[in-house]
C-alpha cells in the first residue's frame, strides 16, 4: 500500500525545493547555489538603495562609495566563505585565482556585476556564475561545469540556473519576501533567430565576415535587441526562445582582437546554459564548452543562441 506524502509539491516551488526535487542536485551543490542566490539578493538590494552610489562619490554619511562591481564581488566572497564549500574562485574583479577553504569541493567562477557601467543609466545588469567540481579550472573546459546560473537585476530580479545533464534551464523571480520562486521552467532556444544582438560592433570596420553577418541580418529584416549587458541580452534569447548574440574580434590590430568577453566567467557559463536549452555557443570554430581555459583573463569570440544562425555567422567570421 502506498503512503500519502505529508509534503505535497508546493504551489510555488522555490529555488531550494526545485534543486532538491526537480534537479536532484547533490546536497552540497544545492547549498552552494542557494548561498550564491543569497549573495545576489544583497547585490539586488545594493543596486536599488543608497548603498549604490557611483564609484568615486560619497554616501549619505560622507564615506567613499565602493564601485558597485567591487561591492558585489565582496558580497559574493562573503557567502562563498560562509558556505565552506568552495576551495577557490575566479572573479572578474580579482587578478588571480583566490583560495578559500582547502577542503571545499567546488570552484566558482563569476562576473559579480556584468554591465556595471550601465547602472547610472538605470539599464538592466546581472551577475554570472559557473561551478566546477575540484580546484583545477585552469586547464579544464567549460563542459566540466556542474552548474551555471545568472541573476538579472532589471525591473524584476530573475535567476536562471541549470545543473545540465538534460535537467533543463529554469527561471525564478525574487518575490516580495525575498524568495526566488519558479516563474518558468524549461526555457528553450529554437533553431531560427528573429532577433540579433551584435556586441563589439566596432569590429565590422576591420572584420569583413562580421560585416557580412550584420548585412545579412539587416537584409533579413531581423529585429535588433541590444542593451550592452550580455546577461540582459542573452536572457532575451532564453526568454523569447530565439535570437543570436555575438561579440567577435576585429583582427590583430583592433582594440579587441578576440572580442571583449572573458572565456571563464562570461562565455563558459552562458554556453553551458545555451546548450542545455537547445541552442549553441561557439568561438566561430570550436564550441565554447570544448575550448580549454588557459588563463583567468582569457578572452574569446562568442556567437551564441539559435543553432542555425550560430552556424551561419560562424561560417562568415571563422
Ligand atoms: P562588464 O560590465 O562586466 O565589464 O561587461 C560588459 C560587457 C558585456 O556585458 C557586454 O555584452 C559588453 O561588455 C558590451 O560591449 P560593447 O558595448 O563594446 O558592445
Ligand atoms: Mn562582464
Ligand atoms: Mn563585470
Amino acid at each position: 500500500m502506498s503512503k500519502a506524502s505529508a509534503c505535497p509539491a508546493p504551489t510555488k516551488p522555490n529555488l531550494n525545493w526545485h534543486l532538491m526535487h526537480h534537479s536532484e542536485a547533490e546536497h552540497d551543490l544545492r547549498h552552494l547555489i542557494v548561498d550564491i542566490s543569497r549573495a545576489c539578493k544583497y547585490i539586488s538590494y545594493s543596486i536599488q538603495t543608497t548603498e549604490a552610489g557611483l564609484a568615486g562619490t560619497k554616501n549619505e554619511f560622507g564615506e567613499d562609495q565602493l564601485a558597485l562591481d567591487v561591492l558585489a564581488d565582496k558580497e559574493i566572497r562573503e557567502f562563498l566563505c560562509e558556505s565552506g564549500l568552495v576551495c577557490c574562485y575566479i572573479s572578474e574583479e580579482q587578478p588571480d585565482i583566490v583560495e578559500l577553504n582547502p577542503d571545499g569541493e567546488y570552484s566558482v567562477v563569476f562576473d559579480p556585476l556584468d554591465g556595471s557601467s550601465l547602472v547610472d543609466a538605470n539599464f538592466a545588469i546581472g551577475s554570472i556564475f559557473g561551478i566546477y567540481k575540484g580546484g583545477d579550472v585552469i586547464g579544464a573546459t567549460p563542459r566540466e561545469q556542474v552548474a551555471a546560473l545568472y541573476v538579472l537585476y532589471g525591473p524584476r530580479t530573475l535567476l536562471v540556473y541549470s545543473v545540465g545533464d538534460g535537467k533543463g534551464v529554469h527561471e525564478f523571480i525574487l518575490n516580495d519576501v525575498g524568495e526566488f520562486v519558479l516563474l518558468r521552467d524549461y526555457l528553450g532556444i529554437g533553431d531560427v533567430a528573429k532577433n540579433y544582438s551584435p556586441g563589439n560592433l566596432r569590429a565590422i570596420t576591420t572584420n569583413d565576415g562580421y560585416k557580412k553577418a550584420v548585412d545579412t541580418w539587416l537584409g533579413e529584416e531581423k529585429t535588433l535587441r541590444y542593451s550592452g549587458c550580455m546577461v540582459a541580452d542573452i536572457h532575451h534569447i532564453l526568454s523569447k526562445g530565439q535570437g543570436v548574440f555575438t561579440n567577435v574580434g576585429g583582427g590583430a590590430d583592433s582594440k579587441y582582437p578576440d572580442g571583449k568577453l572573458r572565456h571563464v566567467f562570461e562565455c563558459g557559463p552562458f554556453a553551458f546554459l545555451a546548450e542545455e536549452a537547445g541552442g549553441a555557443a561557439t568561438d566561430g570554430t570550436t564550441a565554447i564548452l570544448d575550448k580549454k581555459i588557459t588563463a583567468v583573463d582569457q578572452r574569446t569570440p562568442l556567437i551564441i543562441g539559435s543553432k542555425n544562425d550560430v552556424e551561419s555567422v560562424s561560417s562568415l567570421v571563422a
